[in-house]
């Protein structure tokens, strides 16, 4: 299958993790991938080279995708070097967690920032690329605790349900353009950001998954594959959880 022959994908914060995985999921299937990440390491070397394994295009730009010129610029730059944004995915994500009533005003605009108005930069500065095309596809990570809450992670569920906000407006704004937007929502993905946890709380979260076990990132881009594909050509303003029948 070359499900995304000829598309070029811009994904944010795709070193590694889940945006890493996407990204190898696109490629494989003959998509030019564009990521940014916020500094060119080992981490991003190796992606660059697992994604041109695939005989595809990368580029990779080094940037904070919580400032919003530096996103414009990003975007500026992958329309001059791919000529066309057919994808974006709004990836890159910290989180910052504590209990609300110990939560510093530094961790809520860190969280807030990082998650959520990157998404907003980069949508902003890719909407109207994806409009003179009359086609994109943008789809931007939310989280299961963006639906359901958590607590200690007021800022991280906020940012996330923003998202959700996020998504189903620019879905109503720019529908007419043929420009479609969808959310993911991931559980509990065995990835750097949950390798934090301790074992306890890692059996936690197991024992209230149906499936009884974290996600893998891959599990994550076959549905990142489905919204960015004509595989749903017809989907747009939805959150599609991938969490193993957690929040079901
Ligand atoms: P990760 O921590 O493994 O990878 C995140 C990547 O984003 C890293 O490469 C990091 O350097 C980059 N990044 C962080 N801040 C950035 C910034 N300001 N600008 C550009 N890049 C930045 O995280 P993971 O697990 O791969 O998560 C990816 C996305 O999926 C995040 O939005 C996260 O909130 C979301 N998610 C993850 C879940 C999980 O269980 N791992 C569950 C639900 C949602």
């Amino acid at each position: 299958m070359n499900l995304l022959e000829n598309k070029t994908a811009l994904i944010t914060g795709a070193a590694r993790g889940i945006g890493r995985a996407i990204a190898l999921k696109y490629a494989s299937e003959g998509c030019d991938i564009a990521f940014t990440d916020l500094v060119f390491n080992d981490q991003v070397e190796q992606t660059c080279a697992d994604i041109e394994a695939y005989g595809v295009r990368v580029q990779f730009y080094a940037g904070n995708a919580a400032d919003f010129e530096s996103a414009h610029e990003t975007v500026q730059q992958v329309k001059q070097d791919f000529g066309r944004i057919d994808i974006l995915v709004n990836n890159a994500g910290i989180t910052k967690d504590g209990l609300l009533l110990r939560m510093s005003e530094q961790q809520w605009d860190a969280v807030i920032n990082v998650n959520l108005k990157s998404a907003f930069n980069f949508t902003h500065a890719c909407a109207p690329v994806m409009m003179s095309q009359r086609a994109g596809s943008i789809i931007s990570l939310s989280s299961v605790v963006g639906v359901s809450g958590n607590a200690g992670q007021a800022n991280y569920a906020a940012s996330k349900a923003g998202i959700i906000g996020l998504t189903k407006s620019v879905a109503k704004e720019l529908g007419s353009r043929g420009i479609r937007a969808n959310a993911i929502a991931p559980g509990f993905i065995l990835t750097d950001m949950t390798a934090a946890l301790s074992e306890d709380q890692r059996k936690q979260w197991e024992q209230m998954i149906p499936l009884r076990r974290g996600g893998t990132p891959e599990e994550v881009a076959k549905v990142a594959l489905f919204l960015a594909s004509d595989l749903s050509s017809y989907v747009s303003g939805q959150v599609i959880h991938c969490c193993g029948g957690m929040n079901c």
